[in-house]
């Protein structure tokens, strides 16, 4: 099993955009016995009162993600190296509701704090929920935007995790 180092969430110290935008993460959650893993580049970490470090994501309804992730109280944020950008390919074009992604995609699962996370990540944020919320078209205040973004009000899911750990590897 590989090494990760565990490091304060205060003392991550890389640009967090390029990681999403770039790199893509897996969203990594599991409810009963079901895991299952998506990709994203829509998120962020920050820091809101009164938790200290968090992640957000934003989940579209449709997604399998959303009913796993809606029934469990924690998810992992997983960040890997740019070679692993066909396997993210994968878990963002095919749903969990019809294939064992992760089985599939050879990836190995390990759980910290009862939550999956991937071993061959180099960065994981595995967070434990205390916001959700969907995201409205009156929200949004350029109207063109629910219009043009969202033509079946499928609004994501934003869910708000409070940082317990984060883990590192080469
Ligand atoms: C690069 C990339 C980024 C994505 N980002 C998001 C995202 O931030 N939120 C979202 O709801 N879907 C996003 N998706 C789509 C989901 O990853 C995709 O629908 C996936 O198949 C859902 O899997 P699931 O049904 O197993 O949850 C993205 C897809 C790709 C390829």
């Amino acid at each position: 099993m590989k090494n990760f180092k565990e490091i304060q969430a205060n003392d991550f110290n890389q640009s967090i955009f390029p990681m999403f935008e770039k790199d893509w993460a897996l969203i990594a959650t599991e409810a009963g016995q079901k895991a299952n893993a998506m990709t994203a580049s829509c998120g962020g970490i920050g820091v809101l009162y009164p938790y200290g470090p968090v992640a957000f994501i934003f989940v579209r309804p449709q997604r399998y993600t959303q009913e796993l992730i809606q029934q469990s109280d924690t998810f992992s944020l997983n960040f890997f190296s740019p070679s692993y950008h066909d396997i993210l390919a994968y878990f963002g074009k095919v749903s969990g509701r019809d294939e064992d992604k992760i089985k599939k995609s050879n990836l190995t699962l390990q759980h910290t704090i009862d939550t999956p996370y991937f071993e061959e990540a180099n960065t994981v944020f595995v967070c434990k929920k205390v916001y959700v919320q969907q995201l409205t078209g009156e929200g949004f205040l350029d109207a063109s935007v629910p219009e043009k973004g969202f033509p079946e009000n499928d609004f994501h899911y934003m869910y708000i995790g409070k940082i317990e750990k984060v883990l590192l590897s080469d």
